[in-house]
């Protein structure tokens, strides 16, 4: 298992969660189920921190924003915390749920192209750390809001550079929504220098996600630093994007990834951020499943199961491939099938012409690498209830999100008065 010794292992013939049973969990909590393991997150978190240490001096230590996107669950986030981490946010309601796990507002950098009125406002009297502008329109609403303390701001720059990653998690090419080109970043950085209250103190870059490789990286980082001599700016935030093992990708060797960072960016800054998500929650979580039904069609068996892509919506989004193992091994033969959710969409498929052993309705199986931008992607299409979610750490096994029953569902839903009769 990629999560490594502590993460997803067999003991025996039953996959585990450390020393967690997945068999004995799906029967006491039921599918669809997202289990973390905590272990795998601190895991992560030491081998990026141990990475920046090594390449870079004390003072130049990048601070860990996690991108909250990727798991936004409660507890996720209060491990975060714990381990002295702090937040990338792209909404009020990431903000909030990052307060609330006792992230300091002071390592909470809010990024994101369509902040409203509310959400800025909130953030200033938050204090939090700095906010990310994407245009000069955000830049007006900062004006026009008069943030009553010096106001640190960052501006996104748009490298143009192509990431290498699927389309839709591809956000650092020329004409993508993202970022502004260097030289409207200039003219917007001597704008906000005219006004008292707000501090254009640095740049910030995040060219997609998934990245597998470090040329494009290489190539923003020296957009970013040579955008930062030109006009001064002090803090730089890398943001995110380190790929994980979904299948059998190569992946850069973290120490690289920190040497174009003390190679590149440290010399052009006082301060660094970045903004890792996927990588640091990716591997630590997996979506446990059962078939409901081996459907047999003209030309392959398909596994019908009772995860969908409402509730890990990767495969059907950006054709993610996430590898799919049976909970339990077992000598029977091998054969070819396809594995499909029972969503109402033909882009509802976990995987293709996949070899595994035969499998029956009612066997688990554990889609991988789920950790990261499944959960917290989870709708309730097609009326399917939000799956649970459970945190093992060490021996400790608790229920993070309780599985959604019909009645949460439709609690926020109103029926007209004159419909009721
Ligand atoms: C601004 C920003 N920072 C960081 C991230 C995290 O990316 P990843 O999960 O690939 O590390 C994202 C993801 O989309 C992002 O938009």
């Amino acid at each position: 298992m990629t999560s490594g010794p502590d993460g997803f292992e067999f003991i025996g013939n039953v996959l585990h969660a450390g020393p967690v049973n997945l068999e004995a969990l799906a029967e006491s909590c039921g599918t669809p189920t997202y289990v973390y393991n905590a272990g795998v997150i601190r895991q992560r978190i030491s081998a990026l921190q141990g990475a920046f240490a090594a390449a870079l001096p004390p003072d130049k230590q990048p601070l860990l924003a996690y991108a909250c996107k990727a798991n936004t669950n409660g507890a996720i986030l209060r491990l975060m915390a714990a381990q002295g981490l702090g937040a990338d946010v792209v909404s009020g309601g990431e903000m909030m749920r990052a307060l609330k796990a006792g992230i300091p507002a002071d390592k909470i950098v809010f990024s994101g192209v369509g902040k409203t009125e509310e959400e800025t406002t909130a953030a200033i009297q938050n204090e939090i750390r700095q906010i990310n502008i994407e245009s000069a329109a955000e830049l007006d609403r900062l004006i026009d809001l008069h943030p009553p303390y010096p106001l640190k701001i960052a501006f996104r720059l748009n490298p143009d550079v192509e990431p290498g990653t699927h389309a839709k998690i591809s956000t650092g090419q020329g004409g993508s929504k993202f970022g502004m080109p260097a030289d409207e970043i200039s003219n917007l950085m001597d704008r906000a220098r005219r006004h008292k209250n707000l501090l254009p103190a640095g740049l910030s870059v995040h060219i997609g996600s998934q990245l597998t490789s470090l040329d494009p990286y290489e190539t923003a980082f020296r957009r970013l630093a040579d955008l930062a001599r030109a006009t001064g700016a002090k803090t730089l935030d890398f943001g995110g994007g380190l790929g994980i093992v979904y299948r059998d990708e190569k992946l850069p060797d973290l120490k690289d990834y920190a040497g174009l960072v003390r190679d590149i960016l440290a010399p052009a800054a006082m301060e660094l951020i970045a903004e890792p998500g996927r990588f640091l929650v990716g591997a630590a979580g997996i979506l446990l499943t059962r078939i409901t039904h081996l459907k047999i069609a003209p030309d392959r068996p398909i596994l019908i199961l009772d995860a969908g892509m409402n509730d890990l919506m990767r495969p059907a989004l950006y054709d993610a491939v996430h590898r799919i193992v049976p909970v339990r091994t077992t000598t029977a033969p091998q054969m070819l099938v396809d594995i499909a959710g029972p969503v109402c969409e033909s882009s509802d498929i976990f995987a293709r012409r996949q070899t595994m052993p035969a499998p029956a309705p009612g066997d688990l199986l554990a889609i991988m690498d789920a950790g990261a931008y499944g959960a917290s992607m989870a709708s309730n299409y097609n009326s399917r209830p939000l799956p649970a979610e459970i945190l093992v750490d060490s021996d400790k096994c608790d229920v993070i999100r309780k599985r959604q029953t019909f009645d949460d569902m439709i609690k926020d839903e109103i029926i007209p008065e004159w419909m009721a009769e």
